[in-house]
């Protein structure tokens, strides 16, 4: 157990809500009210709920279709289309003028983009992508640095029914390859490059490098223009981003898709495998993406100005970046850089300058900024937040007390966000004014969420004892599947507990006032910083080493990242000075820096028993330099615990 589930053990401390009348949900009674509108009818509810959230082309007449299960199919008949639900539905309502995305590079430059200017590049763009021979269904990547194209280039895809997937800028050539690949993509949308920590980080190099070999399906790169950096652009296939737009019509027809038409592919961590690519739809999608802004933020889009920090290749940055605000109709903030650049007042620098009112971020980001000393948030004025909030591992509950006072003033609730890639938007999450929070307790289940803590057969555990998270019923915002491998689908999530539950890969314990306390992933998949790595991809990216011969991954608790990378490694050949240094760089070109193990230890042989396992646990309390409690006889060859915790 680490030291920060172990604190959350012990942890008694309860906060009430905020006080706030005009709040979507504005007490326990109405959150209760709301849940049991669910528990009476769920089909009836959300089908109303998306009749009232949503801009139909054709209204659906069926919620949902689980004749397919666990290939479910929520309001299947119905057609809209997410970049009107985004853009035209607001501009029609005469909010035009309104500020749809305030971005501010990290050099400082800021732009403030209306409602009006958006759609009409959202249309350029769209227009550039058919005259580029995307149609409907096609697959067009974004590898892109934070910045408002960014975001047009999503909506762009959305406006035609072109699916986009965006892939993380800071993964390595190979990663992207890799993914254009699986997704067949015909089109790649790119930046010469994008600012981070003071200086240009080139990505379009990247591109060049990945289209070297494979990825046939691509016809052109469209090249956006940021960085400024020097970029070869080759001749037919290449195409300037600015050029391109420039002399298409500000005006494109929003196609009618299918309620379940792809909007996007999402590549994450699974323990086993390559990277899965997580397929969400449209109507569903849009419908929670909304629905959760406004119940978990409390999102007044009038007044509201809405700050996600996370980076759009990730989904957060999809859903609480881009699609969740813009469906409000109300203002998002993107940074484009790093926290701590120049100095680790740029977060709160940010907040001040914008008024933001919203303020959403990892628990990571906390911790490092805790560590950089309070006399940074204190130098900027924070009276315009009113709603915080975290996402992507469990949050300690000092990093908690510290975000509650020193940020929040004692006066914003934190809402500690439970969900994943695959769920697309909130699952368990406090209700701002409504909901009496717990430090590291991500409370309760939202309205329509169906959550349980069962033990492997799938029975409710007793309160306060750990066990397995699983959801009990669809919700329209699930993912569809896996890009291409239905399979790995059902596999994955369905097969643990026969097709009843969705099984999310989390252990967690739900305490006696029915509030759930998330104890990190059950499986291999390692949460550094807030992002998910693939123990397995770690070791298939050094197995590929010339040096290496054999690789065992495990993470190791970390008081900033959550969780550190510690590579255990047997070599082909002597080890030498050089060597770990190679292996980082190796890792980090196989998949991108966010894998870089931040300890390699060399050894003759890993532990493994008598059948040839490779004994993890024991390899994890090594790591962390715990004593070894577990029972060793039936390892192979006891001289190599020696080495590995040297
Ligand atoms: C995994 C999903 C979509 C959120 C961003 C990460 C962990 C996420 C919390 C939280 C404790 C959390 C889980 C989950 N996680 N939020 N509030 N408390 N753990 O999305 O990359 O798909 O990772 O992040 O382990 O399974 P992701």
């Amino acid at each position: 157990m680490t030291d920060a589930i172990q604190s959350m053990l012990n942890e008694h401390r309860t906060f009430p809500p905020a006080d706030n009348a005009a709040a979507h949900i504005p007490s326990m009674q109405a959150y209760r009210d709301l849940r049991q509108r669910f528990d009476e009818d769920m089909e009836g509810t959300w089908g109303q709920l998306a009749k009232e959230h949503l801009i139909w082309k054709t209204p659906f007449l069926r919620v949902l279709n689980a004749e397919k299960a666990p290939f479910f199919r929520w309001f299947e008949d119905g057609e809209m289309n997410i970049s009107e639900n985004c853009l035209d539905r607001h501009v029609d309502a005469g909010l035009g003028e309104r500020t749809a995305i305030i971005w501010e590079g990290e050099p400082g430059d800021v732009r403030r983009i209306s409602y009006r200017e958006l759609l009409a590049d959202v249309c350029r763009a769209a227009n550039a992508l058919k005259k580029l021979g995307v149609e409907y269904g096609d697959r067009v990547v974004i590898y892109m640095p934070m910045i408002p194209e960014a975001a047009v280039a999503m909506l762009a895809c959305a406006r035609i029914g072109a699916t986009h997937s965006v892939v993380f800028g800071a993964f390595s050539a190979q990663a992207l390859r890799e993914r254009v690949e699986d997704a067949g993509a015909k089109i790649i949308i790119t930046a010469d490059g994008g600012w981070r920590r003071g200086e240009v980080h080139a990505l379009k190099p990247s591109v060049d490098e990945a289209l070297l070999q494979g990825c046939s399906s691509i016809r052109h790169v469209l090249v956006v223009r940021r960085g400024g950096n020097d970029v070869e652009m080759q001749a037919g296939r290449d195409i300037e981003w600015h050029e391109a737009l420039a002399v298409q019509q500000d005006q494109c027809e929003a196609v009618s898709c299918p309620s379940e038409h792809p909007l996007l592919i999402l590549y994450t961590s699974g323990s086993t495998g390559k990277p899965k690519g997580i397929v969400h739809t449209s109507a569903g999608y849009l419908l929670w993406a909304r629905l959760t802004m406004q119940w978990v933020f409390d999102f007044h889009p009038e007044s509201d100005v809405f700050w996600c920090t996370a980076d759009i290749g990730w989904i957060t940055g999809h859903t609480y970046s881009v699609y969740g605000p813009l469906a409000c109709g109300g203002t998002t903030l993107m940074y484009e850089g790093v926290p701590t650049h120049p100095d680790p007042g740029r977060l709160w620098k940010i907040c001040s300058d914008h008024s933001v009112t919203i303020f959403y971020t990892a628990p990571t980001a906390i911790r490092a900024l805790i560590r950089a000393g309070d006399e940074w948030p204190k130098a900027h004025d924070l009276s315009s937040l009113r709603v915080l909030g975290t996402v992507g591992e469990p949050i300690n509950p000092e990093a908690w007390m510290w975000y509650h006072k020193v940020i929040g003033k004692e006066r914003c609730p934190i809402v500690d966000t439970w969900w994943q890639t695959e769920t697309g938007g909130h699952m368990i999450s406090p209700l701002p004014f409504a909901t009496p929070t717990k430090p590291g307790s991500a409370t309760k289940p939202l309205p329509g969420i169906f959550t349980e803590v069962v033990d492997g057969d799938g029975k409710t555990m007793m309160p306060d004892q750990g066990g397995l998270l699983v959801i009990t019923k669809p919700w329209p915002s699930m993912l569809r599947g896996i890009w291409g491998d239905d399979a790995r689908y059902v596999e994955t999530y369905w097969k643990k507990f026969d097709g009843r539950y969705y099984f999310a890969g989390d252990g967690a314990r739900c305490d006696t006032d029915g509030y759930f306390w998330i104890m990190g992933r059950v499986d291999d998949v390692l949460n550094v910083a807030g992002h998910r790595l693939g123990t397995m991809e770690i070791e298939s990216a050094l197995v590929s080493h010339k040096a290496v011969a054999e690789a065992a991954v495990v993470g190791r608790p970390d008081e900033i990242k959550g969780e550190s990378i510690c590579a255990f490694v047997v070599l082909k050949q002597e080890a030498n000075n050089d060597l770990k240094a190679e292996l980082k760089a190796h890792v980090a070109k196989e998949i991108g820096p966010i894998a870089k193990p931040d300890d390699i230890r060399f050894a003759d042989n890993l532990p493994k028993t008598r059948s040839g396992k490779i004994m993890r646990r024991l390899l994890r309390d090594i790591a962390a330099g715990r004593d070894i409690q577990q029972d060793m006889s039936t390892l192979e060859d006891h001289r190599v615990i020696e080495q590995l915790q040297s």
